[in-house]
């Protein structure tokens, strides 16, 4: 049976841990071809090699999303090596604020917004104008829960309420280009950001317990959301948040 991304040219950002990891991979199990960027260009390798070791087709790029030049040139080199591009995940981000930081403090609130702000700008910019011109393509962006309430600081807070802002103002510039433009916003999610709460055994049965479902999500939860809304079964969803949060945001 075919699967849901079949023959699809996908692109994600922060792919080298977490997450991005595990869409970069379940997109793969889907049949897409991925381009797989991080930071780091090692973690970015290793994504790239569990998906051809799996069978699938993968390349891995270094990719620093704060640099604008460096994002146009490696959604270009996907176009160029593929022939087009179908699918992006703008995923890459940092949580830097911690229960310390104080309110508002400049460092964390600029580096926060580089990379969760400018760096999901940068890519949706650079990726819709390939699929526009292809008048086809699927975007989402990661945002969070806290892109839809007053959790965390004012950086992550604000940074992922940017992103939802980014991804409805995406939605309606492109919708006319059949290019849809959708964010997932994540619950607490097991990965390496969350690491340094869920060491602790309290502050991780705090954060379960802040979701109706009392546990923490897997990356792969998110992951299997943001393959749906890539794929044609989501054909008339656009500038949607969509919350994969075990029922934080319902509460
Ligand atoms: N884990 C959670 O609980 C949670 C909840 C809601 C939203 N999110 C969001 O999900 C996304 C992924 O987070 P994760 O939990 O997988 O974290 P993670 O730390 O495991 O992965 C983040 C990845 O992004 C990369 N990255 C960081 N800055 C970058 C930059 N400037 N350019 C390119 N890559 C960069 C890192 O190298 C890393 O590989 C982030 O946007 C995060 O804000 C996470």
């Amino acid at each position: 049976m075919a699967g849901l991304l079949e023959d699809r040219i996908a692109f994600v950002t922060g792919a080298g841990s977490g997450i991005g990891r595990a869409t970069a991979i379940a997109m793969a199990q889907e049949g897409a071809k991925v381009a797989v960027t991080d930071l780091v260009a090692e973690w970015a390798e290793e994504t790239a090699r569990m998906i051809i070791d799996a069978g699938g087709e993968a390349y891995a790029v270094q990719l620093d999303v704060r640099d604008r030049a460096a994002v146009d040139a490696a959604v270009d080199a996907v176009v160029a090596r593929w022939g087009r591009l179908d699918c992006a995940f703008n995923n890459a981000g940092v949580s830097i604020e911690t229960m310390m930081t104080p309110w508002g403090d400049n460092d964390a609130f600029e580096g926060t917004f580089a990379a969760n702000c400018d760096g999901v700008m940068y890519c949706i910019a650079a990726e819709a104008r390939h699929m526009a011109k292809a008048k086809r393509g699927a975007i989402v962006n990661t945002a969070s829960v806290a892109g839809m309430s007053g959790l965390s600081g004012p950086g992550y807070c604000g940074s992922k309420h940017a992103v939802v802002g980014f991804t409805r103002s995406a939605a309606m510039r492109w919708a006319a280009d059949n290019v849809r433009v959708n964010a997932v916003c994540p619950g607490a999610i097991v990965t390496p950001m969350t690491d340094v709460t869920t060491s602790d055994p309290q502050a991780a049965a705090f954060m379960a317990q802040m979701h109706p479902m009392n546990r923490m999500g897997e990356a792969r939860e998110v992951a299997d959301a943001v393959v749906f809304l890539c794929s044609d079964k989501a054909s008339f969803i656009t500038g949607h948040p969509l919350a994969v949060d075990g029922g934080f945001l319902a509460r």
